[in-house]
């Protein structure tokens, strides 16, 4: 059992894991299941209820007592230092045995090991802030691992990861169970969780509602409807009226950085009534084509347009006032303050627009009121709107972001991920909403992972691959495994 202010966020909630398992927990938007992870990682405390190890009762006082016991926890958001070697990430904070410091050859020796038998692929030499998503989720694997873990929790693990990296991933989460280690696992993606768990427990509103140990005879729609009374939805393929009506216009746009192009000659437009979706392994570029439109980075050279205006010397502020909307890849990074109230989150990035403000003053009972039409029409689970961002779940949160941006009438919206960590549930009312965007003639430029998502929803796809645009494919003769061998350079657009 554990209760916040307003909410049970565990309640009565009961599972048991078999070790050398992989064990998955599904359950909606809210349900509890980062809680009940917290509380067995030992970073929060339960306020009644138990935890039994191997049949013997602990309590955890800090993470500190968790690790102790072998129980590793890989957090949806990495706590990786950018500009420390790999090595010294996954050594980091391991106290000096015996008084020694641990020597780096021998550390990094330890790591290859590690990184070899699981085949979790590193390099220990690298600087962590170089790597990809992929590989620092791999680190944070390896972590674990070095500390000893057992039991490694993971966190939606895959909401970051391709779709080849996935696959990359479950193997090496096989190799563990098959060396005695237990995963414990949450996913929204049912598909995946049925590939690869010999376990499942369904919890709903801080209860488990469904052990399944047999995997193999249940189906996605199942267990959807297990977790939210109805059935699985799906991104569907309905294809609008697309005008020549230009709205955004990207023009050879080149990015350098460290002397490293991160982007090249990129060129593209996004008509009214139009949804261009950009594809790509996650450190191709994608993110920062976004963060160029918005006026976050700086391009080496080249052109940004909405409706025909330059944007160049244009700050991100006034792209915002202009009718860029924009939901970020890294939502508490980028997308909210922790810390700020609901309503006050909901006027961050457009503290200049109207309901926030009428050009001078801020008004808070307009925002809390707009703010209260977010979380209806999104359907953001809280207790109310005065609770910190941070006090809502993952993937609510999410819907904050995705609510304050959609309803802010942009003429453009640039999004990444819009449905990261977002329940299968949710999933369809977002997909509903962007679509509703482009009915209304606005232009949407998606990035995303989801590669079902994304030939859903795109009218246009486009592929990058080290920073240039290696295909333009018509998203309805495409398939998910076509699009992933461009994706991955398998596959090559002579035309282009
Ligand atoms: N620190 C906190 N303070 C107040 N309420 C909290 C806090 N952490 C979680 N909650 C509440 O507890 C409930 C369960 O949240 P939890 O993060 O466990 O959900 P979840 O199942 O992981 O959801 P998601 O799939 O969106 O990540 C939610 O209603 C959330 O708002
Ligand atoms: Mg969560």
């Amino acid at each position: 059992m554990k209760r916040f202010p307003g909410v049970i966020a565990n309640n009565g909630v009961e599972i048991s894991v078999k070790p050398g398992t992989i064990h998955a927990i599904v359950g909606e938007n809210g349900s509890g299941k980062s809680t009940l992870m917290k509380i067995l990682y030992g970073a929060q405390q339960p306020d009644e209820g138990d935890i039994r190890i191997k049949g013997e009762l602990r309590k955890f006082k800090s993470a500190r007592d968790a690790i102790e016991v072998g129980i590793g926890m890989v957090f949806q958001h990495f706590m990786l230092a950018d500009n420390f070697l790999v090595w010294e990430n996954i050594v980091l904070g391991e106290e000096p045995r015996s008084g020694l410091t641990l020597s780096s050859d021998l550390a990094i020796k330890q790591i290859r090991e590690l990184s070899s038998k699981y085949g979790l692929a590193v390099d220990p030499e690298a600087v962590t802030g170089s790597l990809g998503v992929g590989e620092r989720q791999r680190v944070e694997i390896l972590k674990v691992l070095f500390r000893g873990a057992s039991i490694i929790i993971l966190d939606e693990p895959t909401a970051v990861l391709v779709p080849q990296e996935v696959d990359e991933l479950f193997a090496s989460l096989r190799e563990l169970v098959a060396s005695g280690v237990t995963v414990i696992f949450i996913s929204h993606k049912l598909d995946e969780v049925l590939k690869v768990a010999d376990a499942i427990t369904v919890i709903r509103a801080g209860k488990t509602v469904g052990e399944i140990t047999d995997t193999s005879h249940v189906t996605a729609v199942e267990l959807a409807t297990m977790m939210i009374g109805s059935i699985l939805p799906h991104p569907g393929t309905e294809r609008g009226v697309i005008t020549e009506d230009v709205l955004l216009e990207v023009k050879q746009i080149n990015l350098v950085r460290d002397s490293r192009s991160l982007l090249a000659d990129i060129s593209f437009a996004v008509h009214s009534g139009e949804i261009v979706g950009i594809a790509g392994v996650e450190g191709n570029g994608q993110e920062e084509i976004l963060e160029v439109i918005l006026g976050l980075q700086a391009q080496t050279s080249g052109r940004v347009l909405l409706k025909s205006i330059e944007l160049q010397h244009v700050d991100t502020r006034h792209r915002r006032d202009a009718g860029i909307s924009y939901i970020p890849a890294d939502r508490q990074r980028d997308g909210l303050m922790l810390s700020a109230t609901l309503w006050e989150n909901t006027a961050l990035g457009h503290q200049r627009q109207e309901p926030a403000s009428d050009g001078i003053w801020i008004n808070r009972a307009a925002l809390r009121t707009y703010t209260q039409k977010i979380i209806e029409k999104f359907d953001v689970r809280t207790p109310g709107v005065e609770v910190s961002a941070q006090a809502l779940s993952g993937g609510n949160q999410q819907k904050l972001i995705v609510g304050r941006e959609m309803l802010s009438s942009p003429t453009v919206l640039v999004a990444a991920h819009p449905t990261r960590g977002i329940d299968v549930g949710a999933q369809a009312a977002v997909w509903e909403s962007l679509r509703e965007a482009k009915r209304q003639g606005k232009g949407l430029l998606l990035v995303s992972a989801d590669l079902d998502e994304l030939i859903g929803l795109s009218d246009r796809l486009l592929v990058m691959l080290r920073g240039s645009i290696v295909a333009a494919l018509d998203p309805q003769a495409t398939s998910a495994a076509e699009l992933g061998a461009y994706m991955t350079g398998a596959r090559v657009q002579e035309a282009l």
